[in-house]
């Protein structure tokens, strides 16, 4: 059965979660799906001490709340994230998350499994364009080599409370969102995009120049020399 994993950014049973329910009935049960919402299960900030990029993300402190959200996303078919739009921007708590998702960007150690994912992201304000917050998750998952990333939003206008929304708006939120869902039933992986290939090169270029500057491959380095897409001094692979 194919996988999913559905990364939702408010702990709040109210908009977000009636949409990203609405998503998970228009899957139609297509999915195996895990589920996290956050801040409750990745509830750290990046404290900036850069074990992840120099050692190892098993080093992060918070790799316990951060690896089972990695993991999954690595198995899954799909990837999903549902957010609310707090001030113009994806709210802090999955910002945090896609921060210590920073040692997997292209220019560090992207993992192939990426490579041909395909993501979704669901939004939803009260009035104000969701695009910027989308962004802020489009380019995480781009840099990280994510080829298929599909947005969905919505503008409430009436209001922010589930509960007080008409019956009327809440019905084409949920029907709407079903029906999007519709279109990811018999997904199959995603070709390397046009994009991701851009970003692989212009990353492959910048980690060959630092290669002939290190005496030791550091960990970005050993990873594309263990993954076969750099060469390492000796001519290893
Ligand atoms: C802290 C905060 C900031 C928000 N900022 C915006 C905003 O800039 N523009 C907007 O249209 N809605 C904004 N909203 C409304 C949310 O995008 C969303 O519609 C509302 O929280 C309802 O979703 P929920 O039930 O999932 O929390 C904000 C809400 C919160 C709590």
């Amino acid at each position: 059965m194919k996988q999913a994993v559905i990364i939702t950014g408010t702990e709040v049973k109210g908009c977000t979660y009636h949409m990203k329910e609405a998503f998970l009935q228009g899957l139609g049960g297509a999915f195996e799906v895990t589920e996290f919402t956050l801040p409750r299960d990745m509830p750290h900030f990046c404290v900036g001490c850069k074990l992840c990029f120099f050692e190892s993300e098993s080093r992060c402190p918070h790799s316990d709340s951060v690896m089972p959200i990695w993991n999954a996303m690595l198995g899954a078919d799909l990837i999903v994230f549902a957010a609310p739009v707090y001030v113009m921007r994806v709210p802090g708590q999955v910002k945090a998350l896609l921060d210590h998702f920073g040692c997997h960007w292209m220019v560090h150690r992207p993992d192939p499994a990426m490579f041909t994912k395909r993501a979704v992201i669901l939004t939803q304000s009260v009035g104000a364009p969701n695009a910027a917050a989308q962004k802020d998750i489009v380019t995480s998952l781009s840099w990280m080599g994510v080829p298929s990333i599909k947005r969905f939003g919505f503008g409430l206008m009436e209001g922010v409370i589930w509960d007080e929304l008409s019956g009327r708006l809440k019905s084409r939120i949920i029907r709407k969102t079903k029906r999007f869902a519709k279109g990811f039933r018999s997904i199959k992986p995603a070709r390397k995009s046009l994009k991701v290939r851009v970003l692989f090169f212009i990353s492959k270029q910048m980690h060959k120049g630092v290669l002939k500057k290190e005496t030791t491959p550091g960990a970005d380095n050993r990873h594309w020399i263990e993954q076969g897409w750099l060469k390492g001094k000796d001519n290893s692979v």
